[in-house]
């Protein structure tokens, strides 16, 4: 009996732990965008150009995997944003394609 019950909790937690992983969650992503990049990109995407880029249409110039690359890596005025986890990557890549 108390086998089964262990059993049950250990495949409760993996099913929980999958599912954080894998779905990206763009209120998250909004969250995570009004910490670290409402600074330079605006609190409606409109950035400042030319200096720093409207983020409102960057879902047709970039796909997602770029996107992802940015704010790992930065660039130009851009810094990197390595501290991120890819969950983290994950929810503000699918803000910005919104
Ligand atoms: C210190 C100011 C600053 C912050 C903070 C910042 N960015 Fe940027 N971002 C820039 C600049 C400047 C560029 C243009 C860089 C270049 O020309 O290579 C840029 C470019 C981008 C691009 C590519 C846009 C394009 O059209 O090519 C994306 C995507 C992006 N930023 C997302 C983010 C996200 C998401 C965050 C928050 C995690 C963030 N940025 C935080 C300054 C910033």
């Amino acid at each position: 009996m108390k086998t089964i019950l262990t059993m049950a909790v250990v495949l409760c937690g993996t099913t929980f732990a999958t599912a954080a992983w894998s779905k990206d969650d763009p209120a998250a992503g909004a969250q995570l965008y009004a910490t670290h990049c409402v600074a330079c990109h605006g609190a409606n995407r409109a950035g400042v150009p030319p200096t720093f880029p409207a983020l409102t249409d960057v879902a047709k110039r970039l796909d997602s995997a770029q996107i992802k690359d940015k704010i790992k890596k930065g660039g130009g005025l851009m810094p990197p944003f390595s501290q991120l986890s890819e969950q983290d990557i994950g929810n503000l890549a699918s803000y910005l394609a919104k």
